[in-house]
């Protein structure tokens, strides 16, 4: 199929342009490269073997998103426009629901003018009201969340619900990511932040390059096995695949999937696999927690196993092995 990727420059975007290419599909990148490059999607398509036409434009705008699918014959959508810092978005709510809600229903609205039916929504674990160890997609989401970043994820899934109810004819998949982690193994693309990293992984992919002086542990005196932080950590070409996966499992209706590899790893853990990686410690102090952590966020990814036939793979050891030759070889990014 001609896929459509709306913020598909970015991380999660260029590795599932790959997936998309190596399944068949033709995929197309629009993204206003506010923040992201074209240089990513030149790799991209670089691995991939095949052109990766890119449409520099906002996904807010309905008229852009219709003509990037009316020039390139588009016959499903994987939406991943948006903001996603969760800082931020305390910062700046406004700007978070103008992008977020607004990139959403002007990409569906262009849809629903262009008759393609077919829409993939790039979801997170954030949606759920009390994050905790085995999440399964029937746990109570809300807008109630720590952070107008989760509650745009949430308003928008409800906004899928509704569109799909009002039109038989949507098929459409909300993917509720854990935390995407790793770079595709060639080295070419990864995970690029701009400023200094909020994620775990890729500040310490800068301490490991002796960017940063020092990993601050946000918190050991979590309820965890070592105290620190557990979340679900999942290769960025596992995720991929769910969504090529999601994309051809599409049915009339919505279908929601934690896409997570089930299985917990701690700060400390995430440390150790990196010293391991680069052959020596890492400086590191603990500090007190982040406001707005959980002690343990994990999926139960049962249902993406049964309805997507697609289950994570790649280990932990292997996403760091992955990032850390990424940041070796691009230290500034795409930057050069
Ligand atoms: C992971 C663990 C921290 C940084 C966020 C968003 C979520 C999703 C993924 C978009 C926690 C600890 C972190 C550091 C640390 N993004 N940590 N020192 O908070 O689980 O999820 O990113 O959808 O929506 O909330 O990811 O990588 O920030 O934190 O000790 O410098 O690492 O306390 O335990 P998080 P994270």
């Amino acid at each position: 199929m001609r896929v459509l990727l709306t913020g598909g420059a970015g991380f999660i975007g260029t590795h599932t342009a790959v997936a998309l290419a190596e399944h068949g599909h033709e995929p197309v990148v629009l993204d206003d490269l506010s923040n992201a490059s074209e240089e990513a999607v030149r790799r991209a398509a670089a691995i991939a073997g095949l052109e990766i036409p890119l449409v520099v434009g906002d996904a807010g705008d309905a008229a852009v998103v219709g003509r990037a699918i009316a020039d390139h014959g588009i016959e499903a959508v994987i939406h991943f426009a948006g903001l996603k810092a969760v800082g931020e978005s305390v910062a700046q709510p406004l700007a978070y629901y103008r992008v977020n809600i607004g990139s959403a229903v002007a990409t569906l609205e262009a849809m629903a003018a262009h008759g393609v039916d077919r829409f993939v929504f790039s979801s997170s674990a954030t949606v759920y009201e009390q994050p905790g160890a085995g999440l399964r997609e029937d746990a109570p989401v809300g807008i109630d969340l720590g952070n107008p970043y989760g509650r745009t994820k949430a308003m928008i899934e409800a906004i899928v619900a509704d569109a799909a109810a009002a039109d038989p004819a949507l098929r459409a998949a909300v993917l509720r990511y854990f935390n995407p982690i790793g770079a595709h193994p060639s080295g070419e693309i990864g995970e690029d932040p701009k400023g200094v990293p909020n994620n775990l992984v890729p500040f310490l992919a800068q301490v490991a390059a002796g960017e940063r002086a020092s990993l601050r542990i946000f918190g050991d005196d979590y309820p965890t096995p070592d105290g620190t932080g557990v979340r679900d950590y999942i290769h960025v070409l596992d995720l991929a695949e769910g969504h090529v996966a999601a994309l051809e499992a599409l049915e009339p209706g919505v279908l929601v999937a934690n896409l997570g590899t089930g299985r917990g790893g701690s700060v400390l853990e995430v440390l150790r696999a990196f010293e391991a990686a680069v052959g020596h410690d890492l400086p590191h102090e603990v500090v007190p927690r982040r406001p707005g952590d959980a002690a343990i966020s994990t999926a139960d990814p049962s249902r993406a196993h049964e309805l997507l036939a697609w289950r994570a793979t790649r280990t932990l050891d292997e996403a760091i092995a992955d990032t850390w030759r990424w940041q070796q070889r691009n230290p500034r990014g795409f930057r050069g």
